[in-house]
């Protein structure tokens, strides 16, 4: 008999509650009892927020998006904001006191869901004694140790879907659309989406852009007959020489940057280069939003199914990955190791180059023979 801790941290992403559901129905066969923290540690430091899970409380959730157990990307348990009686703003380290509790309420083991920033904060507690298993989420993307995230398949989803929607209009007003994208400081939801609907120019944070090869691309595709452009950024991206444009850290506790600005730069700058009509929208949490496609519910089923089978072997201090189709215990360690970029000489990013896809860095001149206009 095992008693398990389960928490959700990070921002959110479709197939959370999936990998609940997996990890609740795997340790009912296995007559275990799990507990939910809510908001990442809430519940480890506050038994209100702490909520027993039974199949009940799991009915069906496996398709929704979100996290029955809310989340939460400030408050770092080892570098905690705290309110001092003067008023002032002091950092705590409220580590000790989340290992004593997790020790007195009994509990065996702590599965901890989450991006990088999250389980770094896994991997600290497990230096600490906490037998822990983390699972690896996040919309972008971005974790070396896996050869996928959950979330990220069904981010990419939606800005495809928009992507597609969006060149009627464009098509329709002879207009650039500027769209910009998620995923931090990687290209993934930016090149996979991009590729998928159509963009004439995808921006990525791994390639410095030059404002004159995305213009030169806009300009080229008239010769060809079409008047609009859909022109993909990546939130992390910058122009050569540049750098991120951001928003601050935004609340308290946040350790990251708020990214966000980058589409209305480039838009504005091709409205003045090169006098186009120009349109900017940011996809946002949209991307974060909704049920989760089939990939990722698959793959967030069977992350919390692996996750307590390493729990029964006694693997812990390790995150769960998915390689080459197979589930497999990578230490946590390496999992945070660093953050997985798009690889440039991937046949993905030679694929984009190939259809004609402008990666920002140069545009090819066109042959004469393919100049319509002329
Ligand atoms: O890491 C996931 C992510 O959605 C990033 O793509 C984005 O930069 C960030 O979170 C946004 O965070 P928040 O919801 O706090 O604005």
């Amino acid at each position: 008999m095992q008693k398990i801790v389960i928490s959700t941290g990070g921002g959110d992403a479709p197939g959370l509650n999936a990998v609940i559901y997996a990890v609740i129905h795997s340790c009912y066969r296995l007559g275990w009892e799990v507990y939910g923290s809510r908001s990442g540690y809430k519940g480890l430091l506050n038994p209100e927020e702490l909520q027993r899970l039974t199949l009940k409380d799991v009915e069906g959730i496996y398709a929704t998006g979100g996290t029955i157990l809310g989340s939460t990307n400030k408050g770092n348990p080892f570098s905690m904001p705290v309110e001092n009686l003067a008023g002032e703003i002091q950092i705590v380290d409220i580590s000790d006191k989340i290992m004593n509790n997790f020790q007195r309420m009994g509990f065996d083991c702590h599965i901890a869901i989450g991006g990088d920033g999250s389980l770094e904060i896994a991997h600290r507690f497990s230096l600490k004694g906490m037998p822990v298993i983390g699972v690896p989420k996040t919309i972008d993307n971005d974790l070396e140790a896996t050869d996928r995230t959950f979330g990220f398949d069904t981010a990419v989803s939606t800005a495809t879907e928009a992507l597609d929607k969006l060149h009627s209009t464009a098509k329709s007003h002879d207009r650039v659309m500027v769209v910009e994208v998620m995923g931090r400081d990687s290209g993934w939801i930016a090149l996979y989406s991009g590729i998928s609907g159509g963009a004439d120019v995808i921006l990525l944070p791994e390639i410095p852009f030059d404002m004159d090869a995305v213009c030169q691309k806009i300009t080229n595709n008239e010769l060809h007959g079409k008047d609009y452009a859909i022109v993909v950024v990546a939130e992390g991206a910058s122009a050569k020489g540049g750098s991120v444009i951001n928003k601050g850290k935004g609340e308290l506790g946040r350790s990251e940057l708020v990214l966000g600005g980058v589409g209305e730069w480039v838009a504005a700058e091709i409205r003045q280069r090169i006098n186009k009509d120009t349109r900017s929208l940011v996809l946002g949490h949209l991307q974060r939003g909704g049920s989760p496609t089939t990939f990722d519910r698959l793959l967030a089923l069977r992350f919390g199914a692996a996750a307590v089978r390493m729990v029964e072997a006694g693997i812990f201090g390790h995150m769960v990955a998915l390689s080459a189709s197979s589930m497999v215990p990578v230490p946590l360690v390496d999992a945070i190791k660093s953050r997985k970029k798009v690889d440039l000489t991937s046949d993905k990013v030679l694929t984009a180059r190939d259809i004609g896809i402008c990666l920002g860095d140069y545009c090819s001149e066109l042959k004469k023979s393919e100049r319509t206009s002329e």
